[in-house]
C-alpha cells in the first residue's frame, strides 16, 4: 500500500537568506520543491500527496507536482504546526494505522533506494521510525562562554533525517500533545518520543542533506549530479 505523504514547505528559509524561500531557489533550472517531489514520485507513484505551503505563498506552481492525487494545505508558524495541518486535512480520510511518511521539501538529494527501503521496514513497525545517519565528526557541548564543557561520546550518536514516517493515529496524537504542552519539537520522531515511544532508526545515506545555509545548495547540485551518474552507469 502507497503511504500517505506530507510536505511541510511552508518555510521561509531565513538561514539562507535568499530572495525568496529556499525551495523556489532553483538546481539545473528546476526549484527545490520541483526535484524534492519528483524523488518522491518515483519510489511512491501511487501516494496521496499533502504539500504545506504559506497560504501567502505566490510562487508556487501545481505544475511542479507530479501525484495524480494531492493537495495543498495552509502551513503554520513553526514546521510541526505545518504537518499538523496536514494531518487534520486529512482526518475522516486516513485510518488510524495508515503510514504517513513526512518529508521536508529542503532534502532533494533522498534517493529513490533509501525512500523505498524506509517504506519497507516501516511496514510492519509498530511504532514507526525515521531515515536517519551516524555522526562522525566529535561532539563537544559548549559551556555557553565559548569553551568546552563536555565531549559528547559519538558513539550511538545519530543524525535525524527525513523522511519520518509514523502511523496516523499516533503521529496526531504525539504532535497535538507537543503542541498542547508548548514544547519545541523540530521532527516528529522526538513528539513520539515523548509519548515513552521508540522510533526505529533506519540508516540512510549521508548526503540526505537538508539544504539550510547558502553553501548547501551547490552541493546538492553537485549531489544530484554525482546521484544520477552513479544511477545511469
Ligand atoms: N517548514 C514548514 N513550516 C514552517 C517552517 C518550516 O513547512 N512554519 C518546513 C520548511 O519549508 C522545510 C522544513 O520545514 O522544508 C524544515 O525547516 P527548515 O529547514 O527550518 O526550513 P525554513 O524554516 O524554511 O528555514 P529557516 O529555519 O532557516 O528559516
Ligand atoms: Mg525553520
Amino acid at each position: 500500500v502507497a503511504p500517505w505523504l506530507v510536505v511541510p514547505a511552508a518555510g521561509q528559509g531565513r538561514r539562507m537568506g535568499a530572495d525568496r524561500p529556499k525551495q523556489y531557489l532553483a538546481i539545473d533550472g528546476r526549484p527545490v520543491l520541483a526535484h524534492t517531489l519528483a524523488r518522491l514520485h518515483a519510489a511512491f507513484p501511487a501516494a496521496r500527496l499533502c504539500l504545506c505551503l504559506d497560504p501567502e505563498d505566490a510562487r508556487f506552481d501545481p505544475a511542479w507536482v507530479p501525484f495524480a492525487e494531492w493537495r495543498r494545505v495552509p502551513g503554520g508558524a513553526e514546521r510541526v504546526d505545518s504537518v499538523a495541518s496536514a494531518l487534520a486535512a486529512i482526518a475522516g480520510e486516513a485510518g488510524d494505522d495508515d503510514l504517513v511518511l513526512v518529508h521536508d521539501v529542503a532534502r532533494p538529494c533522498v534517493t529513490v533506494a533509501d525512500l523505498v527501503r524506509l517504506h519497507a521496514v516501516l511496514a510492519d513497525d509498530p511504532v514507526g521510525g525515521l531515515l536517519a545517519a551516524p555522526v562522525a565528526d566529535t561532539m563537544k557541548r559548549d559551556d555557553g562562554a565559548g569553551r568546552v564543557a563536555t565531549t559528547e561520546p559519538r558513539a550511538g550518536l545519530w543524525h535525524a533525517l527525513t523522511p519520518q514516517g509514523f502511523r496516523y493515529g499516533l503521529l496526531r496524537r504525539a504532535l497535538t500533545a507537543a503542541r498542547e504542552a508548548g514544547v519545541a519539537v523540530t521532527d516528529e520522531a522526538s513528539a513520539v518520543e515523548a509519548l515513552g515511544r521508540f522510533p526505529r532508526l533506519v540508516s540512510g545515506r549521508r548526503d540526505n542533506l537538508k539544504i539550510t545555509h547558502p553553501e548547501d545548495l551547490a552541493l546538492a547540485g553537485q549531489i544530484l549530479a554525482a546521484q544520477r551518474q552513479a544511477t545511469a552507469s
